[in-house]
């Protein structure tokens, strides 16, 4: 049994999430988690809502909330969508909780006394409209790397730099419009990254498994003359900084945050008797990290955490493995939080069960290059793969198991040559799906379970036990003892991505285990096993999604 620790990147908690977020990093973590958890191994999986910094503050401004009230609606908000997406975290905390406070100004002073935290006078941006300091979110302006006229003053979206707010080309206040911004001084803390690039390095060489364009992408950050970090904001919401001089400033939300993955693992700890987050996070050597983000993230995951991390001279746990994503992009653009445009996780459980947006957004995860999402593909891919492949072989052999067979597992003659050959075919292929899920291949996941599921049809398209009820109905019996069971191992095999749907078609079996464990050893008992057991009928296991639907779908999402 293995120690596997799972974090998500922590979504930012004003506005609700778009289904390119849910499948850049919470989707797969999730799905990671739940094989990990059929499998037998001891998994936590963290995650919380980032609710520091300017994200919060000016998603406050816009609710015409204070910005606490508003962090603890939002929070509830988006705990509820995860819930009914079933991400089955062991806990979904908050950066602004005391624990992520106290953590941080921890972390602050073991860096400073490292002689790795500098006081600077910095030059900042003055907005005289808005009477004051403009931190990165709240001054837009162009990229001077590559041109976008819409950059933000911490990070250009286009091209991914990370950008200092005075750095912008004509500058403008995202609060006011003001553009008669005045550069004033204001003393900030700088994490002196630049003593750390050789320490970083041999980390980043000591790990593997890391997908190739996150290795590049965080060797190129290190490679580039890696720069010291601004550390601290002239903002009012956040962490205050415990040093003389610096009151009414707080900690950079980027670097409060990451922390939140173990403060949100204290805030687990806490939650019940029995429970350790040392043994997670404090010298955790035999624990498996395995951080899931989107490619915007993976400068912060790769360079400045770690600098926290190794910084501070403590034993803390470091990602083993980080699995990046690129973007999903709608319908041949972006998806646009601002602009409103794609499909927000809420309204995308409105339309349709969670269930058939795991699918799709799984077996279709930008893993390593951009990914487009469009209604059509989605409604062709669910249609075929859920409704004729999977819904209909559940639906097929059960229906006959209660036509032919009282709706039991039925009794009667020994399997044969198809059975064996069946069981050999698909043990080599439950193989081959374990290696895809525990190498984080989520998309050849997908492909390996419908591949089974085409199997499964197969081998009833094959033995056809409707036609040998009528000359042998013991041959009929077996296969309708082996397809039934067929079904339920399909079930077991699709729970990390469809947990809603097996669980339908387990609890038919009357199996309501919490976690279906995988199968394990030789197939052929598991597939001739549990005669007499009742199996509960059910309608469409999954309705086909219509053509009046897709019209609707496009039109309520826009094209
Ligand atoms: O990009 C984002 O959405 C950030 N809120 C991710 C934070 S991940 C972690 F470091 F906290
Ligand atoms: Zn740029």
């Amino acid at each position: 049994m293995s120690k596997i620790l799972v974090t998500s990147a922590l979504p930012y908690v004003n506005g609700v999430k778009h289904l390119g977020n849910l499948v850049g990093s919470l989707l797969p973590a999730d799905v990671h988690t739940r094989f990990r958890r059929q499998i037998g191994d001891d998994v936590l999986f963290i995650c919380a809502t980032d609710e520091h910094g300017t994200p919060a503050e000016l998603g406050a401004i816009e609710a015409g909330q204070d910005v606490r009230a508003f962090c603890d609606a939002q929070h509830a908000v988006q705990a509820d969508i995860y819930r009914q997406f079933a991400l089955s975290f062991d806990h979904f905390g908050r950066t602004s909780a005391p624990h992520n406070h106290a953590l941080t100004q921890h972390f602050y002073r073991r860096l400073d006394e490292a002689g790795l935290i500098e006081a600077r006078t910095t030059n900042q941006v003055f907005s005289p409209a808005d009477r004051r300091f403009l931190p990165d979110r709240y001054v837009l302006g162009t990229c001077p790397h590559c041109g976008d006229p819409s950059a933000r003053g911490d990070q250009c979206d286009r091209c991914g730099t990370l950008l200092d707010p005075p750095e912008l080309i004509e500058p403008r206040s995202a609060l006011s419009g003001d553009r008669a911004l005045e550069i004033r001084e204001s003393r900030h803390l700088f994490l002196r990254q630049s003593q750390l690039v050789d320490r970083i390095g041999a980390w980043i060489d000591g790990r593997s498994g890391w997908p190739a364009f996150v290795a590049s992408t965080a060797k190129g950050w290190l490679n580039a003359d890696l720069r010291d970090r601004c550390v601290t904001r002239d903002l009012a919401w956040g962490i205050t900084v415990p040093r003389e001089g610096f009151d009414g400033k707080v900690f950079y939300v980027w670097f409060d945050a990451p922390i939140g993955y173990i403060a949100a693992t204290q805030e687990w700890a806490d939650a019940a008797p029995g429970r350790d987050w040392r043994q997670w996070w404090w010298q955790a050597d035999d624990v498996s990290y395995i951080q899931f983000l989107g490619k915007d993230n993976i400068p912060f995951h790769t360079v400045s955490f770690p600098a926290t991390l190794l910084g501070s001279g403590e034993p803390w746990k470091t990602a083993d493995v980080i699995k990046g994503f690129h973007w999903l992009n709608y319908e041949g653009g972006k998806f646009s939080t601002s602009r409103k445009r794609g499909i927000f996780t809420d309204a995308a459980l409105e339309e349709l069960p969670a269930d058939l947006w795991r699918w799709w957004l799984i077996a279709n995860a930008p893993e390593s290059a951009d990914t487009d999402f469009s209604v059509a593909r989605f409604v062709a891919d669910v249609n075929k793969d859920l409704a004729d492949i999977f819904g209909n072989l559940a639906n097929r052999i059960i229906s006959f198991a209660h036509r032919a067979f009282d709706g039991c597992i039925p009794e009667g003659g020994a399997p044969g040559d198809a059975e064996r050959k069946l069981a050999l075919d698909l043990e080599q292929r439950i193989a081959a799906l374990h290696v895809h899920h525990t190498s984080l291949e989520f998309r050849a996941a997908s492909a390996a379970t419908r591949a089974i599921w085409d199997i499964a049809n197969a081998y009833l398209q094959h033995t056809a036990p409707w036609t040998a009820i009528k000359s042998d109905p013991d041959r009929a019996a077996v296969v309708t003892r082996v397809g039934l069971n067929l079904v339920a191992l399909c079930a077991t095999l699709a729970w990390s991505i469809l947990p809603s749907l097996s669980e339908r078609v387990l609890g038919a079996f009357g199996r309501n285990d919490a976690v279906p464990r995988w199968p394990n050893g030789p197939l052929l008992p598991l597939l001739d096993d549990g005669v007499g057991t009742p199996v509960a009928s059910f309608g469409p296991l999954v309705e086909k999604i219509s053509p009046e639907k897709a019209d609707h779908l496009t039109s309520r999402f826009g094209a």
